[in-house]
């Protein structure tokens, strides 16, 4: 069967691609971000997952506010990403793994999530900067994806506790893949942050901090807090934190904190890497 090693959250923020793109890493505006992907790193060449299900939000290069689902999920064998108009340079493409995608879906239609299924799917900068992050260099991705679009721009937005639930019913999904893979969870965006209005610029560290220390060890606390409330706290773009509850839901296991880095601002961000162990809860002996 398919094992779930652990959680990963990340920032998204365009511009680390472009910082990647120009070898900034070590600038000291940039090091402090960066050096927090050194523990990542060896991390991921301990586990070596096989497969990421990536759980992001798309800011308009495949979805715009035309038509915009709730919830989406990619079951394709390729994932391209186009320009964006972020002056980055067009990434490389994730393979895709859609017999596990299918599998996923079958299994969220069956828990009453009616998500939209997507054979064509680009992917922007929500996925491609984590993966960038997390696999630096030329090289093709070492892992296929499965890419989870959650509508965090488009009010009414699905709450924190119904992306909980969805991660959850994702994680009993993978783990009833039979496959021996190990699958590593990804959450992007956030954490605190405002890109317009009045309030541009807005980040909450309090809030931010709140927000992780519930996240491994209390995430059901943090489902309190209505989107209204969250967007008053974290800023219009801090919703985008919605992924990180999905990502926490499908960890299934006994969850730890492993690696944590706070570094205020990326741009307009406050940057957040976290990297959450999911170890497997005993077996229950049968009656
Ligand atoms: C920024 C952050 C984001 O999450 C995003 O999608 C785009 C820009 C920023 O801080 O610049
Ligand atoms: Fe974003």
């Amino acid at each position: 069967m398919a094992r779930i090693i652990g959680g990963l959250g990340t920032t998204h923020v365009p511009s680390i691609g472009n910082a990647i793109a120009k070898g900034l890493q070590k600038d000291p505006y940039w090091r402090p971000f960066f050096s927090g992907f050194d523990y990542v790193h060896g991390w991921l060449a301990r586990e070596k997952p096989d497969v990421a299900v990536v759980f992001y939000n798309d800011h308009g290069l495949n979805f715009f506010l035309d038509k915009l689902p709730t919830f989406a999920i990619g079951a394709a064998k390729e994932y391209r990403n186009e320009d964006e108009g972020w002056g980055l340079p067009v990434s490389k493409s994730a393979a895709g793994i859609p017999e596990l995608s299918w599998h996923i879906i079958e299994k969220l239609v069956g828990d009453e999530f009616d998500v939209t299924m997507c054979q064509d799917m680009l992917v922007d900068h929500a996925v491609t900067i984590p993966m960038a992050l997390m696999w630096p260099g030329p090289a093709a991705w070492p892992v296929k994806i499965v890419p989870i679009a959650i509508n965090t721009v488009q009010h009414p937005l699905p709450s924190l506790a119904r992306c909980l639930r969805l991660g959850r019913s994702v994680g009993r999904a993978i783990e009833s893949y039979d496959a021996d893979l190990k699958v590593l969870i990804v959450g992007t965006g956030g954490l605190s942050h405002q890109l317009d209005g009045e309030r541009a610029g807005f980040i909450n560290r309090e809030f931010d901090t709140l927000c992780l220390d519930k996240l491994t060890v209390d995430p059901t606390a943090l489902t309190q807090y209505s989107i209204v409330d969250f967007v008053e706290q974290a800023g219009a773009q801090g919703v985008e934190f919605l992924n990180w509850m999905a990502m926490r839901g499908a960890l299934t296991g006994r969850t730890q904190e492993l690696h944590r880095n706070y570094h205020i601002p990326i741009s307009n961000t406050a940057a957040a890497t976290v990297v959450l162990e999911n170890r497997p809860l005993p077996q229950r002996k049968a009656a």
